[in-house]
């Protein structure tokens, strides 16, 4: 089972400045909703309601959000705004959230090592909230829980990119899952690749299952693309003993972590309402 969802969010959101010197990128809203609510609301909808946020300076916005604000809610009560809420409180209601911080930032691989204290022993979920993933059937996360229960081994989803952009992620290499047409075995990953030395145009995108080793693994990973410690390289380890399976996913994922992705999710989501 896998119980707990982890939210690497620690990051300064470079690209995204002046609009990230004081808010967290995370919070940055498709329409009226912040990344991170859509990242929690597919975790919920996989059956996961224990949340546990990497988080570090200047990111307290996030943890306020995930509150209750009694003199906002008590000054619309009854009004036509209220219903503005009503997901956000749904969520609240449903779910646990606990944070710890990140004091340095040494790579998603060490966001993720970081988050152990709330995770413990147990398998999880990580969502990288700026890759807004939607699917109108069952949502990636869920799609991957499925996966992991037959697999019982981690799982990382994947989409393919066009070959000139290896470079933007971790890319697998793998042998198709005899009677499937989704799921690899991976039997290589490389993060951040040029194209020339890419092993396939395979690209992992922000959602992730682990088990629990991950965690030994990455306090004796060394410093990689970077200089930073990569969960890729963590999970190579693995992938090493034939306990990676890489899973493309049913859907569609925005990259939020560029203005190009946040534009076209924005107006994606947009028409969807407005249609
Ligand atoms: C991270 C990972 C990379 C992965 C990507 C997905 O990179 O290191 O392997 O492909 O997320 O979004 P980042 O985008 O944080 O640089």
């Amino acid at each position: 089972m896998i119980n707990k969802c982890l939210f690497p969010a620690a990051g300064y959101g470079t690209r995204f400045l002046p609009a990230t010197k004081a808010t967290p990128k995370e919070m940055l809203p498709i329409l009226t909703k912040p990344l991170i609510q859509y990242g929690v609301e597919e975790a919920v909808e996989a059956g996961i309601t224990t949340m546990a946020i990497v988080s570090g300076r200047g990111k307290r916005a996030i943890e306020d959000h995930f509150d209750i604000s009694y003199e906002l809610e008590h000054q619309i009560r009854g009004g036509s705004k209220e219903a503005l809420l009503s997901e956000i409180r749904s969520l609240i209601e449903k779910c646990t959230f606990s944070y710890t911080r990140q004091i340095e930032m040494k790579g998603l691989g060490h966001a993720i090592l970081t988050g152990e204290t709330l995770i413990g022993n147990e398998p999880f979920a990580v969502i990288l909230a700026d890759d807004l993933c939607h699917n109108s059937g069952e949502g990636v996360l869920h799609q991957m829980k499925d996966v992991y229960e037959k697999y019982q081994c981690s799982v990382v989803a994947i989409e393919e990119v066009p070959m000139n952009e290896t470079q933007k992620y971790g890319v697998i290499a793998g042998k198709l899952v005899d009677g499937t047409n989704d799921t690899y075995r991976v039997s290589d990953m490389v993060e951040k690749p040029d194209p020339k030395d890419a092993p396939s145009n395979l690209a992992i995108i922000g959602r992730y299952i682990l088990t629990p080793d991950i965690f030994d693994i990455l306090r004796n990973t060394k410093a990689g693309k970077g200089g930073e410690i990569q969960i890729t390289d963590a999970l190579l380890e693995q992938a090493k003993q034939g306990r990676v399976i890489a899973y493309k996913f049913k859907g569609k994922r925005f990259d939020c972590g560029s203005v190009d992705g946040f534009v076209e999710a924005t107006n994606w989501f947009y028409d969807r309402i407005k249609s």
